[in-house]
């Protein structure tokens, strides 16, 4: 019996592994893992790692930023552990060999970041996740007791009794069906970007962990907050850094003008201020890009509407050392040179703050089972995170979640395999087959998809209105119906992409079911939760946390959980003003 089981190879999960590996050498790790750790969604991190370490700035700062910045959803003992760790965590993978781009003295370099007061955020060029990631991997290839499951996807979690006890999964490569029994499970895959039609995230992230932990009881929190990064390339939503903006690239709308100014976010400076306008909070920005839209002052595409981010005067020089792959992707994908082009911009989703509820260690209310990374919701980032604390969050978080449940498995070592592995496992097994044998026999599988993610975009985008998510409420209900008979033409056992894309799609339900059940709820607007029919921020009814648990329908019930207040309590959100 594995020890402690992790799902998903990504920066939480790898951090985790380590975690566990280095703790005691005797306890066993498994990670699985839909795609080669390497390919988890965190290689294409960007910008940077926000992490006090400058003369000048205060963890008191970070704390302060990043809980304004989620207007006042955070909770602040979960804030106050992250920001205290974050610097020793980016340290360590600095000695474990990550290359932080470095000032002239040899210094750490760090740049600002939206909605950061301060000069905070760590990077590697603008491929700060590919650094970060290679650096894990390399690092777990040390431990030999960490064990891998490349390319095989879990379907199902074993729980009885509230009690964890592994998985099921499937092998990609031959199409086997296997048991995994565990201690303990720590759900790192990463968030559920793709129930939208237009995301930064990879194809792999359909909110697979948050699925499988609220189909076994465990509730999921704050849902409604779905980030939409102001900057995204308008035909694939390929992310343009943020830090295009950190060294000083402006957004201007159709008459060249940079209308950041009307939105309360600051002058325009010609070089990069901390707190410029460019650089203010995601949401603020995504809203004003709507406002902008409204004002017809954006620009048509075959695309959709965008505005231009401009970076030429920031010069070849600039672009070539600090943000190469912003270069790289608008040549490769937009067939525009920064150096000399503007660079067509929309809104695009990017991030979940919501995840499956845990505690500051990546407990779950299911005994032994753990979330960590954007899985989970601790929570940290509240109603809008910050860019560059997702980096931080996934070391910080995962480590915790590493030593939580190595110590758990370490005080159940007399517990042998428990019943359920075998009576769960082959009732998984038989539902997985009968699939695969081609039970289903209604509509194709995309075009559920499809629907499912336009549904979403309608309902539960930048500006929400409770008419339209009730009526998507009853539509993704409707899916979930169809869903269960979609057709599945592939009855083959090697890659079969049609069985797993189908278990995506019951998972992406789930989740899109939460999302709106959750934004339907909370009648008033908060970071980026944006109700036109309550378009207020109401403390007094709604200074609380969304936890959704599933009934065996599926249905969505919602509930509220208060927020943790520490030190700062609700105040005003205020950029641009000293
Ligand atoms: O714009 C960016 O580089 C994104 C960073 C983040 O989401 O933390």
């Amino acid at each position: 019996m594995i020890d402690v089981l992790i799902v998903g190879g990504g920066g939480a999960g790898l951090r985790a592994a380590i975690a566990v590996a280095e703790t005691d050498p005797e306890l066993t790790v498994a990670v699985v893992s839909k795609v080669y750790p390497m390919r988890s969604h965190t290689v294409s991190a960007e910008g940077g790692a926000a992490a006090v370490i400058g003369v000048g700035d205060t963890l008191d700062e970070h704390c302060y930023d990043t809980i304004s910045g989620g207007d006042w959803l955070c909770d602040q003992d979960a804030v106050e552990a992250f920001v205290q760790e974050a610097p020793r965590e980016l340290i360590q993978l600095e000695h474990w060999g990550c290359p932080w781009s470095r000032e002239d003295d040899g210094r750490v370099a760090v740049r600002p970041f939206g909605g950061m007061k301060r000069m905070r955020t760590w990077y590697a060029a603008d491929k700060t996740g590919f650094h970060l990631l290679h650096t894990l991997f390399q690092t777990t290839l040390k431990y030999r007791d960490i064990v891998r499951y490349d390319e095989w996807y879990v379907t199902k979690l074993i729980v009885d009794d509230g009690r964890v006890h592994g998985v099921v999964a499937v092998e990609l490569r031959t199409g086997r069906i296997e048991t995994i029994a565990a201690r303990t499970v720590i759900l790192a895959t990463g968030g559920c970007g793709r129930v939208f039609p237009f995301t930064t995230n990879a194809a792999i992230k359909t909110g697979d962990g948050m699925a499988l932990a609220y189909r076994a009881g465990a509730p999921l929190k704050d849902m409604e907050f779905v980030q939409y990064h102001p900057t995204g390339l308008p035909f694939t939503g390929i992310l343009i850094t943020e830090a295009a903006r950190a060294e000083g690239g402006w957004l201007i709308n159709k008459d060249g003008y940079r209308y950041l100014q009307d939105y309360d976010l600051g002058k325009p400076t010609p070089t990069p201020k901390l707190r410029s306008m460019e650089l203010g909070p995601r949401d603020r920005l995504s809203q004003a890009f709507v406002h902008e839209q409204e004002l017809g002052r954006t620009i048509d595409t075959p695309y959709g509407p965008v505005v231009y981010l401009d970076l030429r005067h920031l010069g070849e020089g600039r672009i070539d050392a600090r943000i190469p792959f912003v270069r790289e992707l608008c040549k490769s994908y937009q067939n525009l040179d920064p150096a000399t082009d503007l660079i067509p911009v929309r809104p695009v989703v990017h991030y979940m703050m919501g995840g499956v509820h845990t505690d500051l260690d990546g407990a779950t209310p299911i005994t032994g089972l753990y979330a960590a990374g954007e899985t989970a919701c601790v929570s940290i980032n509240g109603a809008n995170r910050l860019g560059s604390n997702s980096l931080p969050e996934i070391l910080v978080f995962g480590r915790r979640a590493g030593l939580a449940a190595a110590s758990f498995a370490k005080e159940h070592q007399e517990e042998s395999e428990h019943r359920a592995v075998r009576t769960q496992g082959d009732d998984e097994r038989r539902r997985l087959e009968r699939v695969r044998d081609g039970s289903g026999k209604g509509e194709r599988i995309a075009d559920l998809r499809e629907e499912m993610q336009h549904t979403l975009e309608g309902a539960a985008g930048i500006y929400r209105t409770g008419g339209v998510l009730a009526a998507a409420v009853d539509t993704l209900a409707e899916l979930r119906e169809r869903a269960e008979d979609a057709l599945v033409d592939d009855s083959s056992t090697t890659f079969n992409t049609e069985l797993i894309n189908l278990q995506e799609l019951h998972t992406m339900l789930d989740v899109a079911q939460a999302i709106v059940a959750c934004a339907l709820n909370r009648k008033e607007s908060r970071g980026a939760h944006q109700r036109t029919d309550f378009s207020v921020r109401d403390d007094s009814a709604y200074l609380a946390h969304s936890l959704v648990h599933r009934a065996p329908d599926g249905t969505p019930s919602v509930g509220l959980l208060p927020v943790t207040i520490t030190r700062w309590p609700p105040g005003e959100r205020v950029y641009g003003r000293d």
